[in-house]
């Protein structure tokens, strides 16, 4: 295989979270989705999970997340399953534990996982021989969001060192906001949550993390600013105000640094957390966001496989 970088480092075969790599391994794994990236463009690698047999179970709807993990197995010549929840055994009350057994006895070797409840993938490794890879859980992690909002806002900036980036909205009831901090900070960044008191305070606590509780104290000095949906299906109880004094647009987008870029994990509530004009202007990367999904998930399969 012609990978340009060599992954001593890893040794994991599970990627759970972000917050206990090193600063080493997350570099690793940005390093490889840009060779994953140019290797999809020339089919190259194309037998490099030939062996493996990789189910897409996704408790909770999914666009991004599972066509791009699906898509990223077939770019390195895996089997790929998906396990329809709502058509699966699960639907008659088969348990979580009982289901990926299942899996793992037919063949399955690798499982990609959303669910609604914060450890499932965790148990999941822990009761199975399966690699894990947890595409959302809960409120708590969505490692493979993190890595490629890391890729988007590296290949932007060139280094994170020392750029602040501004995470705003719903932060409470967001793992996308979660994994971000921790790889973020792990990458040299410097992170600050922004939104209404109730939406941030928990991250008061957070080692290093700067919380605002206006628009103004948040966007300032923000080098980029990456808006979150608001959970209502997490408990967010409403937009009420949030749309008047916390909507991104243009005009607030001057309160950031010149050129700030916006992110947005996805999918968007249409017109809450930013204007149209915003997510598809100049200043957007979320089309980047997308882009950049595939490389990175063929780059944490290829890890947690062993493959490279
Ligand atoms: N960002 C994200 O996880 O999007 P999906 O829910 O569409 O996978």
């Amino acid at each position: 295989m012609t990978t340009a970088v060599r992954p001593r480092t890893w040794s994991q075969r599970h990627l759970l979270d972000v917050d206990g790599l090193s600063r080493e391994e997350l570099e690793t794994i940005l390093a490889l989705a840009v060779d994953m990236r140019n290797a999809r463009a020339g089919r190259e690698h194309r037998s490099l999970l030939e062996a493996e047999t990789v189910a897409l179970a996704f408790f909770e709807a999914s666009t991004r997340t599972r066509i791009s993990f699906e898509l990223a197995a077939k770019a390195l010549g895996a089997t790929t399953v998906d396990l329809g929840v709502d058509r699966s055994s699960v639907s008659k009350g088969e348990s979580l534990v009982d289901t990926l057994r299942t899996l793992e006895r037919t063949g399955v070797t690798t499982v990609v996982i959303r669910h609604s409840e914060s450890g499932a993938p965790h148990l999941a490794a822990r009761k199975t021989g399966l690699h894990v890879i947890n595409a959302g859980d809960g409120v708590h992690a969505h490692p493979t969001q993190a890595l490629l909002d890391a890729l988007t806002l590296r290949e932007f900036f060139g280094s994170l060192d020392g750029r602040r980036i501004v995470i705003v909205g719903d932060v409470a009831h967001s793992r996308v906001a979660r994994s971000n901090i921790h790889s973020l900070q792990a990458l040299g960044a410097r992170a600050r949550v922004a939104g209404p008191a109730p939406w941030v305070a928990e991250f008061a606590d957070w080692p290093g993390v700067e919380v605002a509780t206006s628009l103004e104290d948040g966007l300032r000095d923000a080098d980029a600013v990456m808006a979150l949906r608001v959970q209502l299906e997490r408990g967010a109880e409403s937009f009420g105000d949030f749309v008047a004094a916390w909507r991104l647009d243009e005009d607030r987008m001057a309160l950031a640094v010149q050129g700030a870029p916006i992110l947005h994990p996805g999918p968007t509530n249409e017109g809450v957390e930013l204007t149209a004009d915003l997510a598809n202007g100049p200043r957007s990367l979320i089309g980047r966001q997308v882009e950049n999904g595939v490389p990175i998930r063929m780059a944490v399969l290829a890890l947690v496989c062993g493959a490279v």
